[in-house]
Protein backbone atom coordinates (compact mmCIF):
# COMPACT_ATOMS: atom_id res chain seq x y z
CA UNK A 1 0.00 0.00 0.00
CA UNK A 2 1.25 3.60 -0.20
CA UNK A 3 0.89 4.10 3.51
CA UNK A 4 -0.68 7.72 3.23
CA UNK A 5 1.00 8.82 0.28
CA UNK A 6 -0.05 10.12 -3.03
CA UNK A 7 2.47 7.95 -5.24
CA UNK A 8 4.50 5.18 -4.31
CA UNK A 9 7.22 7.37 -5.78
CA UNK A 10 6.79 9.65 -2.94
CA UNK A 11 6.38 6.94 -0.59
CA UNK A 12 9.83 5.35 -1.83
CA UNK A 13 11.48 8.68 -1.89
CA UNK A 14 10.63 8.69 2.10
CA UNK A 15 11.41 5.24 2.81
CA UNK A 16 15.10 6.09 2.05
CA UNK A 17 16.56 7.16 5.69
CA UNK A 18 15.08 3.50 6.98
CA UNK A 19 16.41 1.96 3.35
CA UNK A 20 19.87 3.21 3.64
CA UNK A 21 20.07 2.11 7.41
CA UNK A 22 18.80 -1.60 6.21
CA UNK A 23 21.56 -1.71 3.37
CA UNK A 24 23.97 -0.38 6.49
CA UNK A 25 22.62 -3.28 8.95
CA UNK A 26 24.78 -6.40 9.66
CA UNK A 27 27.37 -4.69 7.22
CA UNK A 28 29.42 -2.84 9.63
CA UNK A 29 31.83 -4.64 12.52
CA UNK A 30 34.01 -2.71 14.63
CA UNK A 31 33.47 0.56 12.84
CA UNK A 32 35.06 -1.03 9.76
CA UNK A 33 33.40 -3.18 6.55
CA UNK A 34 32.73 -6.37 7.25
CA UNK A 35 34.44 -7.77 4.14
CA UNK A 36 32.80 -10.70 4.24
CA UNK A 37 29.38 -8.91 3.91
CA UNK A 38 29.91 -9.64 -0.06
CA UNK A 39 30.83 -13.26 0.49
CA UNK A 40 33.24 -15.39 1.57
CA UNK A 41 35.34 -15.34 -1.24
CA UNK A 42 35.45 -11.42 -1.53
CA UNK A 43 38.65 -11.14 0.53
CA UNK A 44 40.71 -12.83 -2.05
CA UNK A 45 38.93 -11.44 -5.37
CA UNK A 46 38.93 -7.73 -4.22
CA UNK A 47 42.92 -7.94 -2.82
CA UNK A 48 43.75 -9.15 -6.92
CA UNK A 49 41.71 -6.95 -8.66
CA UNK A 50 43.78 -5.10 -10.95
CA UNK A 51 40.51 -3.32 -12.79
CA UNK A 52 37.27 -2.84 -11.93
CA UNK A 53 34.71 -3.18 -14.69
CA UNK A 54 31.57 -1.66 -13.96
CA UNK A 55 28.07 -2.96 -15.88
CA UNK A 56 24.42 -1.20 -15.82
CA UNK A 57 21.46 0.20 -17.25
CA UNK A 58 19.67 3.37 -16.43
CA UNK A 59 19.32 4.64 -12.97
CA UNK A 60 21.71 1.94 -11.82
CA UNK A 61 24.14 2.92 -14.51
CA UNK A 62 24.54 6.77 -12.90
CA UNK A 63 25.14 4.80 -8.97
CA UNK A 64 28.13 2.93 -11.43
CA UNK A 65 29.25 6.44 -12.75
CA UNK A 66 29.34 7.78 -8.96
CA UNK A 67 30.97 4.54 -7.54
CA UNK A 68 33.90 5.06 -10.73
CA UNK A 69 35.14 8.59 -8.53
CA UNK A 70 34.80 6.52 -5.55
CA UNK A 71 37.26 3.48 -6.76
CA UNK A 72 39.59 5.61 -8.24
CA UNK A 73 39.53 8.46 -5.69
CA UNK A 74 39.65 6.03 -2.29
CA UNK A 75 40.64 2.60 -2.87
CA UNK A 76 43.01 3.47 -5.54
CA UNK A 77 41.87 1.23 -7.59
CA UNK A 78 40.98 2.28 -11.66
CA UNK A 79 37.45 1.73 -12.89
CA UNK A 80 35.25 1.92 -15.85
CA UNK A 81 32.12 1.85 -16.27
CA UNK A 82 29.60 1.46 -19.27
CA UNK A 83 25.74 0.86 -20.21
CA UNK A 84 25.25 -3.02 -20.38
CA UNK A 85 23.35 -2.73 -23.65
CA UNK A 86 26.28 -0.73 -25.13
CA UNK A 87 28.99 -3.42 -23.92
CA UNK A 88 27.88 -6.75 -24.89
CA UNK A 89 27.38 -5.56 -28.41
CA UNK A 90 31.03 -4.61 -28.70
CA UNK A 91 34.54 -5.83 -29.06
CA UNK A 92 36.13 -5.30 -25.64
CA UNK A 93 39.66 -5.86 -24.34
CA UNK A 94 39.44 -6.56 -20.74
CA UNK A 95 42.89 -5.50 -18.73
CA UNK A 96 44.25 -8.50 -16.83
CA UNK A 97 42.15 -9.53 -13.51
CA UNK A 98 39.56 -7.13 -14.10
CA UNK A 99 36.30 -7.71 -11.62
CA UNK A 100 33.25 -6.88 -13.14
CA UNK A 101 31.08 -5.21 -10.86
CA UNK A 102 27.08 -5.46 -11.98
CA UNK A 103 24.38 -3.26 -10.56
CA UNK A 104 20.77 -4.03 -10.87
CA UNK A 105 17.62 -3.09 -8.75
CA UNK A 106 15.68 -6.26 -10.21
CA UNK A 107 17.95 -8.34 -11.49
CA UNK A 108 16.19 -9.38 -14.33
CA UNK A 109 17.17 -6.57 -17.06
CA UNK A 110 18.49 -8.23 -20.17
CA UNK A 111 20.89 -6.28 -21.41
CA UNK A 112 22.93 -6.71 -17.53
CA UNK A 113 22.58 -10.45 -17.65
CA UNK A 114 23.75 -10.39 -21.63
CA UNK A 115 26.95 -8.55 -20.40
CA UNK A 116 27.89 -10.67 -18.00
CA UNK A 117 27.22 -13.96 -19.65
CA UNK A 118 29.55 -12.31 -22.52
CA UNK A 119 32.28 -11.29 -19.87
CA UNK A 120 32.50 -13.90 -17.70
CA UNK A 121 34.43 -16.20 -18.89
CA UNK A 122 37.55 -13.47 -19.17
CA UNK A 123 37.13 -11.67 -15.88
CA UNK A 124 38.65 -12.30 -12.01
CA UNK A 125 35.15 -12.47 -10.99
CA UNK A 126 31.79 -11.31 -11.16
CA UNK A 127 30.02 -9.30 -8.53
CA UNK A 128 26.79 -7.96 -8.23
CA UNK A 129 24.80 -5.30 -6.70
CA UNK A 130 21.04 -6.05 -6.36
CA UNK A 131 18.12 -5.63 -4.51
CA UNK A 132 16.61 -8.89 -5.14
CA UNK A 133 18.30 -11.97 -3.74
CA UNK A 134 16.23 -14.70 -5.87
CA UNK A 135 17.18 -12.92 -9.40
CA UNK A 136 18.78 -14.54 -12.17
CA UNK A 137 21.76 -11.96 -11.69
CA UNK A 138 22.48 -13.00 -8.18
CA UNK A 139 22.11 -16.93 -9.40
CA UNK A 140 25.04 -15.77 -12.12
CA UNK A 141 27.25 -13.55 -10.52
CA UNK A 142 30.25 -15.44 -8.11
CA UNK A 143 29.68 -12.75 -5.35
CA UNK A 144 26.08 -10.78 -4.55
CA UNK A 145 25.47 -8.02 -2.30
CA UNK A 146 21.86 -7.59 -1.57
CA UNK A 147 20.82 -3.91 -0.79
CA UNK A 148 17.64 -4.41 1.21
CA UNK A 149 16.00 -1.81 -0.28
CA UNK A 150 12.86 -3.53 0.37
CA UNK A 151 9.78 -3.82 -2.59
CA UNK A 152 10.66 -0.67 -5.43
CA UNK A 153 6.86 -0.54 -7.00
CA UNK A 154 7.33 2.98 -8.91
CA UNK A 155 8.90 2.59 -12.16
CA UNK A 156 11.31 5.41 -11.50
CA UNK A 157 14.14 4.57 -9.11
CA UNK A 158 14.49 6.43 -5.70
CA UNK A 159 15.52 4.40 -2.83
CA UNK A 160 17.10 1.49 -5.33
CA UNK A 161 19.82 4.30 -6.29
CA UNK A 162 20.65 5.41 -3.15
CA UNK A 163 21.00 2.17 -1.38
CA UNK A 164 23.11 1.22 -4.66
CA UNK A 165 25.35 4.13 -3.43
CA UNK A 166 25.80 3.05 -0.08
CA UNK A 167 26.44 -0.90 -1.12
CA UNK A 168 29.34 0.40 -3.42
CA UNK A 169 30.68 3.08 -0.67
CA UNK A 170 31.28 -0.20 1.36
CA UNK A 171 32.56 -1.95 -1.84
CA UNK A 172 34.89 0.27 -2.31
CA UNK A 173 35.99 0.59 1.45
CA UNK A 174 36.42 -3.54 1.20
CA UNK A 175 38.75 -2.91 -1.89
CA UNK A 176 40.91 -0.41 -0.47
CA UNK A 177 41.42 -2.42 2.76
CA UNK A 178 41.71 -5.43 0.36
CA UNK A 179 44.32 -3.05 -1.89
CA UNK A 180 46.43 -2.03 1.40
CA UNK A 181 45.50 1.81 -0.73
CA UNK A 182 43.21 2.62 1.92
CA UNK A 183 44.12 3.59 5.56
CA UNK A 184 42.22 2.18 8.83
CA UNK A 185 41.57 6.04 10.01
CA UNK A 186 39.75 7.01 6.63
CA UNK A 187 38.12 3.75 6.39
CA UNK A 188 36.06 4.80 9.81
CA UNK A 189 35.71 7.88 9.16
CA UNK A 190 33.98 7.17 5.64
CA UNK A 191 32.41 4.55 7.92
CA UNK A 192 30.79 6.83 10.56
CA UNK A 193 30.16 9.34 7.43
CA UNK A 194 27.71 6.50 6.32
CA UNK A 195 26.08 5.56 9.55
CA UNK A 196 24.72 9.54 10.19
CA UNK A 197 23.09 9.40 6.74
CA UNK A 198 19.57 8.42 7.83
CA UNK A 199 19.40 11.75 9.67
CA UNK A 200 21.09 13.54 6.79
CA UNK A 201 18.19 12.27 4.82
CA UNK A 202 15.76 13.27 7.01
CA UNK A 203 16.93 16.11 6.93
CA UNK A 204 17.19 17.01 3.37
CA UNK A 205 13.27 15.49 3.26
CA UNK A 206 12.21 18.76 5.04
CA UNK A 207 12.72 20.55 1.70
CA UNK A 208 10.26 19.38 0.57
CA UNK A 209 7.66 21.77 0.80
CA UNK A 210 10.23 24.34 -0.83
CA UNK A 211 10.84 22.10 -3.62
CA UNK A 212 7.01 21.83 -4.38
CA UNK A 213 6.50 25.38 -4.10
CA UNK A 214 9.33 25.99 -7.41
CA UNK A 215 7.85 23.04 -9.10
CA UNK A 216 5.46 25.24 -11.19
CA UNK A 217 7.66 27.40 -12.58
CA UNK A 218 9.08 24.22 -14.27
CA UNK A 219 5.41 23.06 -15.58
CA UNK A 220 5.29 25.39 -18.75
CA UNK A 221 9.23 24.52 -19.82
CA UNK A 222 10.61 22.43 -22.46
CA UNK A 223 14.12 21.67 -21.58
CA UNK A 224 16.40 21.76 -18.74
CA UNK A 225 19.99 21.49 -17.55
CA UNK A 226 21.46 19.80 -15.08
CA UNK A 227 24.51 20.54 -13.58
CA UNK A 228 27.20 18.91 -11.47
CA UNK A 229 31.01 18.55 -10.65
CA UNK A 230 33.01 15.11 -9.83
CA UNK A 231 31.07 12.42 -8.04
CA UNK A 232 28.50 15.27 -8.70
CA UNK A 233 27.70 14.73 -12.59
CA UNK A 234 25.99 11.88 -12.18
CA UNK A 235 24.03 12.86 -9.87
CA UNK A 236 22.28 15.42 -12.14
CA UNK A 237 22.45 12.45 -14.72
CA UNK A 238 19.90 10.82 -12.38
CA UNK A 239 17.96 14.05 -11.98
CA UNK A 240 17.82 14.26 -15.30
CA UNK A 241 17.08 11.05 -15.93
CA UNK A 242 14.12 11.34 -13.14
CA UNK A 243 13.02 14.99 -15.13
CA UNK A 244 12.45 13.07 -18.52
CA UNK A 245 11.20 10.01 -17.06
CA UNK A 246 8.15 10.76 -15.09
CA UNK A 247 7.72 14.82 -16.19
CA UNK A 248 8.24 14.07 -19.85
CA UNK A 249 10.07 17.71 -19.98
CA UNK A 250 13.70 17.12 -22.14
CA UNK A 251 16.18 17.34 -19.24
CA UNK A 252 20.24 17.04 -20.11
CA UNK A 253 22.80 16.64 -17.47
CA UNK A 254 26.32 18.32 -18.06
CA UNK A 255 29.73 18.42 -16.19
CA UNK A 256 29.59 21.77 -15.47
CA UNK A 257 32.75 22.54 -16.47
CA UNK A 258 31.93 21.37 -20.21
CA UNK A 259 29.32 24.28 -20.69
CA UNK A 260 31.47 26.35 -22.32
CA UNK A 261 32.64 23.92 -24.89
CA UNK A 262 28.62 23.82 -26.22
CA UNK A 263 25.29 24.29 -24.61
CA UNK A 264 26.06 27.53 -22.98
CA UNK A 265 24.48 28.01 -26.65
CA UNK A 266 20.97 27.13 -25.49
CA UNK A 267 21.24 28.97 -22.23
CA UNK A 268 18.24 31.64 -21.93
CA UNK A 269 15.09 32.50 -19.36
CA UNK A 270 13.26 29.69 -21.01
CA UNK A 271 15.40 26.84 -19.84
CA UNK A 272 15.83 26.54 -15.89
CA UNK A 273 18.92 25.02 -14.94
CA UNK A 274 19.45 22.89 -11.89
CA UNK A 275 22.51 22.64 -10.09
CA UNK A 276 24.44 20.94 -7.02
CA UNK A 277 26.81 22.65 -5.48
CA UNK A 278 28.64 20.83 -2.07
CA UNK A 279 31.36 22.55 -0.69
CA UNK A 280 34.10 20.98 -2.26
CA UNK A 281 37.41 21.56 -3.70
CA UNK A 282 35.77 22.02 -7.21
CA UNK A 283 33.18 24.70 -5.51
CA UNK A 284 34.49 28.42 -6.87
CA UNK A 285 34.94 26.42 -10.15
CA UNK A 286 31.04 25.78 -10.09
CA UNK A 287 30.02 29.16 -8.88
CA UNK A 288 31.83 30.78 -11.95
CA UNK A 289 30.21 27.78 -13.99
CA UNK A 290 26.94 29.04 -12.22
CA UNK A 291 27.89 32.84 -13.22
CA UNK A 292 28.80 32.28 -16.72
CA UNK A 293 24.57 30.87 -17.04
CA UNK A 294 23.78 34.05 -15.24
CA UNK A 295 25.55 36.30 -17.70
CA UNK A 296 23.23 34.39 -20.37
CA UNK A 297 19.51 35.17 -18.34
CA UNK A 298 20.20 31.67 -17.37
CA UNK A 299 16.97 31.08 -14.51
CA UNK A 300 19.15 28.90 -12.19
CA UNK A 301 18.11 26.78 -9.14
CA UNK A 302 21.02 25.58 -7.25
CA UNK A 303 20.97 22.98 -3.82
CA UNK A 304 24.10 24.20 -2.53
CA UNK A 305 25.86 23.60 0.94
CA UNK A 306 24.28 26.02 3.48
CA UNK A 307 28.11 27.18 4.24
CA UNK A 308 29.27 27.41 0.32
CA UNK A 309 28.02 31.32 0.14
CA UNK A 310 25.99 30.85 -3.03
CA UNK A 311 23.39 33.81 -2.41
CA UNK A 312 20.44 33.84 -3.72
CA UNK A 313 19.96 37.16 -6.00
CA UNK A 314 17.35 38.05 -9.32
CA UNK A 315 17.49 34.20 -11.01
CA UNK A 316 18.98 32.40 -8.68
CA UNK A 317 17.06 30.22 -6.12
CA UNK A 318 19.09 29.03 -3.19
CA UNK A 319 18.00 26.01 -1.35
CA UNK A 320 20.69 25.14 1.40
CA UNK A 321 21.92 21.90 1.98
CA UNK A 322 23.72 20.61 4.84
CA UNK A 323 27.28 20.27 5.28
CA UNK A 324 28.41 16.92 4.45
CA UNK A 325 31.30 14.98 3.63
CA UNK A 326 32.53 14.87 0.34
CA UNK A 327 32.46 11.06 0.42
CA UNK A 328 28.66 11.01 0.60
CA UNK A 329 27.27 13.84 -0.70
CA UNK A 330 26.32 12.38 -3.78
CA UNK A 331 23.59 9.96 -1.64
CA UNK A 332 22.67 13.81 0.20
CA UNK A 333 22.06 15.50 -3.08
CA UNK A 334 20.08 12.64 -5.01
CA UNK A 335 17.49 13.02 -2.54
CA UNK A 336 16.23 16.50 -3.78
CA UNK A 337 16.18 16.06 -7.36
CA UNK A 338 13.94 13.48 -7.08
CA UNK A 339 11.50 16.08 -4.59
CA UNK A 340 11.80 18.28 -7.78
CA UNK A 341 10.98 15.80 -10.60
CA UNK A 342 8.66 13.83 -8.34
CA UNK A 343 6.45 17.58 -8.07
CA UNK A 344 6.85 18.65 -11.53
CA UNK A 345 5.68 15.59 -12.62
CA UNK A 346 2.65 15.76 -10.01
CA UNK A 347 2.06 19.28 -10.93
CA UNK A 348 1.84 18.39 -15.04
CA UNK A 349 -0.48 15.18 -14.14
CA UNK A 350 1.13 12.51 -15.15
CA UNK A 351 1.16 8.87 -14.20
CA UNK A 352 4.40 9.42 -11.46
CA UNK A 353 3.99 5.62 -10.75
CA UNK A 354 3.47 3.86 -14.11
CA UNK A 355 5.13 6.95 -16.71
CA UNK A 356 4.22 6.27 -20.44
CA UNK A 357 6.53 3.90 -22.40
CA UNK A 358 8.19 2.33 -19.59
CA UNK A 359 8.59 -0.94 -17.48
CA UNK A 360 9.92 -1.22 -14.10
CA UNK A 361 11.74 -4.26 -14.92
CA UNK A 362 13.30 -4.56 -18.64
CA UNK A 363 13.65 -7.83 -19.73
CA UNK A 364 13.67 -7.65 -23.45
CA UNK A 365 16.35 -5.77 -25.20
C1 LIG B 1 14.97 4.73 -14.00
C2 LIG B 1 14.90 3.29 -13.99
C3 LIG B 1 15.62 2.52 -15.04
C4 LIG B 1 16.33 1.33 -14.40
C5 LIG B 1 16.98 0.46 -15.48
C6 LIG B 1 17.77 -0.67 -14.88
O1 LIG B 1 14.24 5.31 -12.98
O2 LIG B 1 14.26 2.72 -13.14
O3 LIG B 1 16.52 3.33 -15.72
O4 LIG B 1 17.29 1.82 -13.52
O5 LIG B 1 15.98 -0.06 -16.33
O6 LIG B 1 16.98 -1.49 -14.07
P1 LIG B 1 17.62 -2.45 -13.01
O7 LIG B 1 18.29 -1.63 -11.99
O8 LIG B 1 16.47 -3.26 -12.48
O9 LIG B 1 18.61 -3.32 -13.76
Amino acid sequence: SKGGYKHYMLKEIYEQPAAVQRTLNGRISDGRVAVDAFGPQAAELLAKARHIQILACGTSYHAGYVAKYWFEAIAGVSCHVEVASEFRYRTTVLPADTLIVTISQSGETADTLAALREVKARALGALCICNVPTSTLVRESDLAFITHAGPEIGVASTKAFTTQLVALMLLVLATGRRQGTLSAERERDIVQQLGTLPALLDGVLALDKDIERIAEEFGEKHHTLFLGRGAQYPVAMEGALKLKEISYIHAEAYPAGELKHGPLALVDNDMPVVAVAPKNDLIDKLKSNLQEVRARAGVLYVFADHAADVRPEAGIKVFPMPSVADEVAPIVYTVPLQLLSYHVAVIKGTDVDQPRNLAKSVTVE
